[in-house]
């Protein structure tokens, strides 16, 4: 992606449905030197989302849709990353699936998080069914949004390694570690820096 004029930073929205701690982690990055990005929105299908609280402890405009219908609050949502001057999005632990159309209109300019080595473990209980894959290794990954659930153009994954006597909680625990590490640098590498 090429940064867009001077050195104007890019404006971003981070979609959110739960606690945050990646969108906490994008926020921190935004605010570094290095940063080609700022977020400027959060949006939240949920609205007790516990990462709605990075909202106001950063000054950061948020908004809730529910999503339910997904016409109707889709076009509310390309309203409002519209007027609030939006160019890219940051999927971080956001649960709703983006319709096909959505997708289009900001075609490469959607990224996600994943906690897996993609293409293994697509979807939901990503940890679980390592586990009971016997896996040794786990991890996650950013990549690109397309039209098919977690199959976009990988940009940067991170492996871990599974101890033996992981659960799902400490496995959860420590890929998250890594995502809040890959997520800023998975961004520097997409506009090339
Ligand atoms: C992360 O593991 C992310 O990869 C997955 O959902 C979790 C969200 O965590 N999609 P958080 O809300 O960023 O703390």
């Amino acid at each position: 992606m090429a940064l867009s004029t001077g050195h104007n930073r890019v404006r971003t929205a981070v979609f959110i449905s739960g606690t945050g701690s990646n969108l906490k982690s994008l926020i921190k990055f935004s605010k570094s030197k290095k940063s080609p990005i700022s977020v400027n929105l959060i949006i939240s299908n949920n609205p007790k989302a516990k990462g709605l609280d990075y909202a106001k402890k950063f000054k950061i405009k948020k908004k809730v849709l529910n999503l339910k219908n997904k016409n109707l609050s889709e076009n509310k949502l390309l309203y409002i990353l519209k007027k609030n001057n939006i160019e890219i999005i940051c999927l971080a632990g956001f649960m709703k699936i983006l319709s096909k159309n959505f997708i289009k209109k900001f075609k490469g300019k959607i990224l996600n998080i994943h906690p897996s080595i993609l293409p293994k473990y697509k979807g939901l209980n990503t940890h679980k069914r390592a586990l009971n894959n016997k896996e040794k290794y786990s991890g996650c990954t950013v990549h690109f949004v397309n039209s098919k659930l977690d199959s976009g153009k990988i940009i940067l994954q991170k492996k871990v390694k599974i101890a033996k006597n992981e659960t799902e909680t400490s496995l959860a625990k420590k890929i998250l570690v890594q995502e809040h590490k890959i997520y800023p640098k998975a961004i520097l590498k997409v506009f090339n820096l």
